[in-house]
C-alpha cells in the first residue's frame, strides 16, 4: 500500500535541495510533527535525509523496494522490513482473495525458503519477493510460471542490467557459472481448477553470498545495482510476457546454461542419467540425449548436476 504522504515527501526531496518541515507540513496538510515521523519512516528503509535548522536534505535515494519508490505503480507492493518468508505472506494473502499482481518484499527473511525444503538465506541487501499470479490455466501447466519468470528474469538481467544472466533447467539464474538468483514457486488448486501460483524469487544484489559458487549482482556487474529498478523492470516484463509460453520456452532454450553440456541427474522417480542437455521442453521438462543415442525426458522438479 501506498503511502501518500510519503510518496510526496520523496517527489519533494528527490529534487536534492534543502527544503523545511513547515514548507513539507504546509503543502502536504499535515503537522510538522507528522512530516518528522514520516521522514523517519523513510530513513528506516535506506534514505539518507540530512535535517538542519534550515529543513530536509535527501543525500541518498534508497533501493529499498517500498511502494512510495514505485511512484503511482506501487498499489500492489507490500514491503517489510523483515518476515519469516514473503512465501508465507503471499500465501495467507492469496488465500484471503487479494487479487494477482500483489508483491511481498522484505529486506530480509529469517525463515527463507528454498527448493525442495532447503533454506534461503536472506540477508540484508538481496532482492526478496514472492508475486501473487492467477493463471486462467489448468493445474497440469502450472510449472510454466517459472519458466515464465525465468525467462523474464534473464531477459531484464541481459537488456537492461548488462549482465551475461543465464537459466539453470529448473529453477536458477548463474551468471559466468555461479547462482544470482533462484525461483521457488508454490501453487493451490482446488477441484480442476489453479487458484493461485506465488513465485518467490530471491536474487543476490548487494548482499555477500557465503557460498563460492554463489555471486551477487554487484559483485557481476562491478557497480552497485538498484533492487528497485530490478523489481520494477522485472514486473513490467512479467506483466508484457506473462502470456505465451512458446516465445518464452523459445527466449530460454537460448539463455539456457545446460544446452549442449555434459550433465548428470537424478530425477524424482528415476535413476541417475548421463548425457548431454538439449531443449527445454513444452512440459517444462530437459531432454538429455544419453551416449547411445536414446532421448531421456527429465521432469520438471527433478534436479541436476553440473561441473562447471
Ligand atoms: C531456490 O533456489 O531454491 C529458490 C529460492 C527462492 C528464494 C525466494 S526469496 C523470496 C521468496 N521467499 C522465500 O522464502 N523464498 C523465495
Amino acid at each position: 500500500m501506498v503511502n501518500l504522504y510519503r510518496l510526496q515527501i520523496i517527489e519533494i526531496l528527490k529534487t536534492g535541495i534543502t527544503v523545511s518541515g513547515e514548507y513539507m507540513a504546509e503543502k502536504l496538510g499535515i503537522s510538522r510533527v507528522a512530516v518528522w515521523k514520516h521522514i523517519n519512516c523513510l530513513e528506516k528503509s535506506g534514505y539518507e535525509i540530512e535535517s538542519s535548522k534550515s529543513g530536509y536534505r535527501m543525500t541518498v535515494e534508497s533501493d529499498t523496494p517500498i511502494p512510495e519508490a514505485f511512484g503511482s505503480e506501487g498499489v500492489n507492493i507490500n514491503h517489510l522490513l523483515s518476515t519469516g518468508s514473503t512465501m508465507t505472506e503471499a500465501r495467507n494473502a492469496a488465500f484471503a482473495g487479494c487479487p494477482a499482481g500483489t508483491v511481498f518484499t522484505a529486506d530480509t527473511q529469517t525463515a527463507g525458503c528454498g527448493r525442495r525444503g532447503r533454506g534461503w538465506l536472506s540477508e540484508k541487501g538481496g532482492l526478496y519477493f514472492t508475486l501473487i499470479t492467477r493463471p486462467d490455466s489448468s493445474p497440469m501447466s502450472a510449472y510454466s510460471s517459472t519458466l515464465t519468470a525465468a525467462a523474464c528474469l534473464c531477459r531484464i538481467l541481459n537488456e537492461n542490467f548488462q549482465l551475461p544472466a543465464r537459466f539453470k533447467w529448473p529453477n536458477d539464474i548463474y551468471i559466468e557459472n555461479r547462482k544470482a538468483a533462484g525461483i521457488l514457486e508454490e501453487f493451490f488448486v482446488n477441484g480442476d481448477s489453479l487458484q493461485f501460483v506465488n513465485l518467490g524469487i530471491g536474487i543476490n544484489v548487494h548482499n555477500n553470498p557465503c557460498f563460492k559458487s554463489a555471486v551477487s549482482l554487484d559483485s557481476a556487474a562491478g557497480r552497485k545495482l538498484s533492487r528497485k529498478n530490478i523489481l520494477k523492470v522485472f514486473l513490467q516484463e512479467f506483466e508484457n510476457r506473462g502470456k505465451n509460453l512458446n516465445d518464452n520456452l523459445k527466449m530460454l532454450n537460448s539463455y539456457s546454461i545446460l544446452k549442449n553440456r555434459q550433465v548428470r541427474c537424478r530425477g524424482v522417480r528415476t535413476a541417475v542419467v548421463s548425457g548431454t542437455a538439449a531443449d527445454i521442453t513444452e512440459k517444462g521438462g530437459l531432454k538429455i540425449i544419453t551416449p547411445d543415442r536414446k532421448h531421456h525426458f527429465l521432469e520438471f522438479g527433478d534436479e541436476i548436476n553440473i561441473d562447471f
